[in-house]
């Protein structure tokens, strides 16, 4: 049976897990947690494709993808999270799920970090369990369906 597609994207400067603040966002690297999201999905029925980019623009094209194709999507916006209306209209043009996960518990950290504007057009919102938190993310897409 060919596995349901899950678009797993992350944004600027997710790329430097690992490297950045580990005390807050921990040691394992964009490439490792790529790695056992792949497993996982396929372990759950999904085919799942792990993405990074520091470019706005490339993130919102990606969610077009994702609504034209009506693909589940497990989205860390990071930084735009906070600011970015650009990508809020670009994923409230979604159909399929979209959950939103942040590695680091937004709602302890400064203030700035508190308020999501993707947060009210995510299905849901996975905040502060690290890179189990994707992992949860893609039990529930699976569960979907
Ligand atoms: C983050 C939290 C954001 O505030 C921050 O800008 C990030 C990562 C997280 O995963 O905890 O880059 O989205």
């Amino acid at each position: 049976m060919e596995r349901r597609k899950v678009l797993v994207l992350n944004g600027v400067n997710l790329g430097r897990l690992g490297v950045r603040e580990p005390n807050v966002y921990g040691n394992v690297s964009h490439a490792e947690i790529a790695d056992r999201l792949v497993s996982v999905g396929a372990s759950l029925g999904l085919q799942v494709e792990v993405r990074q980019t520091d470019d706005e623009t490339e993130l919102v094209h990606w969610l077009h993808e994702a609504a034209d194709g009506e693909i589940p999507v497990v989205l860390n916006p990071a930084a735009w999270s906070h600011y970015s209306i650009a990508l809020r209209d670009a994923a409230s043009q979604r159909t399929a799920d979209l959950v939103e996960v942040h590695l680091s518990n937004i709602h302890t950290r400064e203030e700035f970090r508190h308020h999501s504007v993707i947060s009210a057009v995510a299905s849901g919102v996975i905040a502060g369990l690290g890179p189990l938190g994707y992992e949860l993310a893609l039990q529930f897409i699976a569960a979907r369906r």
